[in-house]
């Protein structure tokens, strides 16, 4: 078996980092407030699959300024929303977002690593996240975090950026994921292993079919509507913008040949 593609330098504080400035200002230009794939048409289709239900407790583990739990307040009648993430300055702007949303008394964040929450034993309905947990160093202990915080019959419904059914050559990973500064990715076999290994049952286990196409909306926007933007997040520096450019180009190469995908995921604890 090949070594899978691996990135030391993704290490929790270079992701801090790219979401403490202007990285998480490029992604917002690009994908908007909710920074993922397909952003509602994808929230409403993880929600559907996952069977939310009206009332109960969400924690979105990796929340970034909380879109996911303000989603599911108003799409999904979830009553409370607990966000987790590493990241302060996304924390203070999830904040603002709560007051300017009118949802401030329902959500609440907790700052620490998502593998530690510090929340207590099975209290929520339904454990979320959304194309985040690509950031998190050891996935398993993620996903072993995830499992803890439900319920008995709570629900844990995710999307995250995954290897697909034809996984890449090392070194193109490993280029993708150093962009990204991404450590590594899990595929839709190894989440069902880390799932099983947790004592929780798998449900739903798809590729969405949504990464390349909305890679190549991206990059049309990048290159017509929103280059003023992008070029005055990155102080105009052209040289930059050509590397980002050649990046998103490598990544929608490998979407569309099936190596990286958006993976969906419902769990359900016994
Ligand atoms: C792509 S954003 C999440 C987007 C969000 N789910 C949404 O849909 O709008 C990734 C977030 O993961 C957080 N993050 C990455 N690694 C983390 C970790 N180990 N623990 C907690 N938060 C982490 C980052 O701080 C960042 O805010």
């Amino acid at each position: 078996m090949p070594t899978a593609p691996s990135n030391p330098a993704g290490t929790p504080a270079a992701v801090r980092d790219v979401y403490s400035g202007a990285e998480r200002e490029l992604w917002e230009l690009v994908m908007g407030e909710q920074i993922h794939i397909d952003g509602l048409a994808s929230s409403l289709a993880l929600a559907a699959k996952a069977g939310v239900e009206p009332g109960g407790t969400a924690v979105d583990l990796c929340c970034c300024s909380g879109a996911g739990l303000r989603f599911l307040l108003r799409f999904a009648q979830v009553a409370q929303g607990i966000g987790v993430d590493m990241t302060p300055a996304v924390l203070r702007l999830g904040a603002e977002r709560n007051r300017r949303d009118g949802v401030d008394g329902c959500i609440r964040f907790v700052q620490a690593d998502a593998r530690a929450s510090g929340l207590p034993d099975a209290g929520a309905d339904l454990v979320w996240g959304e194309d985040a947990w690509c950031y998190v160093p050891d996935k398993p202990a993620l996903v072993r975090e995830a499992v803890r915080l439900a319920k008995p019959g709570g629900t844990i419904a995710f999307t995250d950026w995954m290897w697909g059914a034809s996984p890449p050559e090392a070194a193109a990973g490993e280029r993708f994921l150093r962009f990204m500064k991404f450590p590594d990715l899990m595929s839709l076999d190894s989440y069902r292993a880390a799932f099983a290994a947790a004592g929780a049952r798998i449900e739903v286990a798809e590729d969405t079919g949504r990464f390349a196409p909305a890679i190549e909306r991206y990059l049309a926007d990048l290159a017509g509507q929103h280059t003023w933007d992008a070029l005055r997040i990155i102080g105009f520096d052209q040289a930059m913008a050509g590397a980002i450019i050649g990046e998103m180009r490598h990544a929608l190469e490998l979407g569309r040949a099936g190596a990286v995908v958006q993976g969906l995921i419902v769990a359900r604890k016994p």
